[in-house]
């Protein structure tokens, strides 16, 4: 895992030089990763609904708010996430939610989102506070928090330690090594969703995907008999005893399904949102502090609502998923021919909803590059420009089911490492974000870090 950001570095100013176009498999693939904002900024120069090759196939592209809305919204049911997700990430988060369509996608969401009810959070957030503390304690131990710090990875490995933690309930279903081989199967399943060389050959991230998704299988398949005779608070147990007032229940596969997805859901996601966050108030010394004397007023582990009274941090937290939404463009297919602000879209067309943009449209928001937290509160309230304008979660009816969660796990996360740590980066540091799959930023994200109490009793 820790090797990852370096390989990446090599890449990019290779990629760089690739001549797209002439590329035609790829097509604007590497054009938009190598600097999506400007792609996209270009393709809405053309206007809202254009079309590219991409990836072997061509692509509507979505462009603005307006665009994006008819999409989520989705009133004549054209848009359908399973063909449009499934192309990209490929078959190894199949059937999860995100890629369940229609009165199915329905039925199942009703009964997943029981597990996301106020009261669960409140459990999950009482087991994640702890296991937190342990976390920055490894940190700490491992004699890693004086000088310069690599953030990305160890914040990649603390949401991960956290996911067996709160989601399978912990270590103790598996021994260290199992548990080791999980997360390599499980990263495996979320890297080859970014290759290009999508084939089951041996050597390729799409064969290491495919034994990967089969572990996690065999494992979570193993431990549901268990998970089914007991009640535990994790999330497998949760899932386990889910039933609606009609009496409808998962089955052992839908659990397994459902189980991977969320996994892959929840990671990468809290993980790229907490390092922006870190990266801005490493930058924005005034912004750290506001927000660790909040942190410094309430307990080392909150309950839900005091978490929810840190107000500067959920400024900076709307501000830093406006300025590098982790997922910043949805997947879609068209499963019967429609129009999007009056232009057509044949059936079966691949279709890129490109909600970054949106963040970044100054009709929409004053300086859109500028890291400017305040603009979330009243009476500004910049993200009220469009419904549509601050999007992060998407919206319709695949809006985050895990919206809640997500804002629970970052914000503790954060309060203990404002409460623990301070930290600098250079203010002209602009973070080499690496779009293959979700973004991340290819260094590492190097911090200055500094143990908060040794610092100020010096
Ligand atoms: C900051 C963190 C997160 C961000 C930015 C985020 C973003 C998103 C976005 C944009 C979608 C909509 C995809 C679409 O319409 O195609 C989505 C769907 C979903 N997310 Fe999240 N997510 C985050 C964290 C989580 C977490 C922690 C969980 C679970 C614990 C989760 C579970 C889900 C699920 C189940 C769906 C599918 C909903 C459906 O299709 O009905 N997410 N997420």
């Amino acid at each position: 895992m820790s090797s990852e950001p370096e390989v990446k570095v090599v890449l990019r100013p290779l990629l760089a030089r690739i001549p797209v176009a002439r590329i035609p498999l790829v097509g604007h693939t590497l054009d938009y990763m190598s600097d999506p904002l400007d792609f996209m900024r270009r393709q809405h120069a053309i206007g809202p609904v254009t079309e590219r090759r991409m990836m072997g196939s061509t692509w509507t592209l979505l462009t603005g708010p307006d665009a994006c809305e008819a999409a989520l919204r989705n009133a004549d049911k054209a848009f359908a996430n399973g063909p449009g997700w499934g192309f990209l990430v490929g078959p190894f988060f199949d059937r999860g939610l995100m890629l369940l369509d229609f009165a199915e996608h329905h039925r199942h969401r009703l009964l997943l989102q029981q597990a996301f009810t106020r009261p669960r959070i409140e459990g999950y957030v009482e087991q994640l506070a702890p296991a937190v503390g342990r976390g920055l304690d490894a940190w700490a131990a491992q004699g890693t928090v004086e000088g310069t710090f690599l953030a990305y990875p160890a914040l990649k490995e603390l949401t991960l330690d956290l996911a067996t933690q709160i989601f399978m309930g912990g270590a103790d279903l598996a021994d260290h090594e199992e548990l080791d081989a999980l997360n390599d199967a499980f990263i495996a399943c979320v890297q080859a969703g970014g290759s290009l060389l999508r084939l089951d050959l041996p050597g390729t991230r799409w064969r290491r995907a495919h034994r990967g998704r089969r572990l996690l299988e065999e494992f979570l398949l193993r431990h549901l008999p268990a998970k089914r005779a007991t009640e535990g608070d994790d999330l497998f147990s949760v899932l386990c005893h889910l039933r609606t007032e009609d009496g409808d229940t998962f089955s052992d596969q839908d659990i397994v399904n459902h189980m991977i997805f969320l996994l892959m859901a929840a990671h990468d996601t809290s993980t790229i949102t907490v390092t922006t966050v870190l990266q801005h108030l490493g930058q924005h010394p005034e912004w750290q502090e506001r927000c660790r004397q909040e942190s410094l007023a309430l307990p080392e582990h909150p309950t839900l609502a005091e978490l929810e009274s840190l107000t500067s941090l959920d400024l900076v937290i709307k501000e830093s998923l406006r300025l590098v939404p982790p997922v910043p463009v949805l997947a879609r297919r068209t499963v019967k021919e429609t129009e999007v602000l009056g232009v057509h879209i044949p059936q079966g067309r691949l279709t890129a909803v490109m909600v970054h943009l949106s963040h970044h449209l100054p009709q929409l928001w004053s300086s859109p590059d500028r890291f400017d937290p305040e603009r979330f509160s009243e009476p500004r309230r910049e993200d009220k420009s469009h419904r549509y304008a601050w999007e992060p979660f998407g919206g319709g009816v695949h809006k985050c089911l895990g919206m809640a969660f997500a804002g629970a796990e970052v914000t503790t996360i954060l309060h203990q490492l404002l409460r623990r740590f301070e930290w600098q980066i250079d203010a002209d540091y602009v973070a080499p974000l690496d779009y293959h799959s979700l973004p991340f930023p290819a260094d590492g994200l190097p911090i200055e870090l500094h143990p908060y109490e040794a610092r100020t009793l010096a």
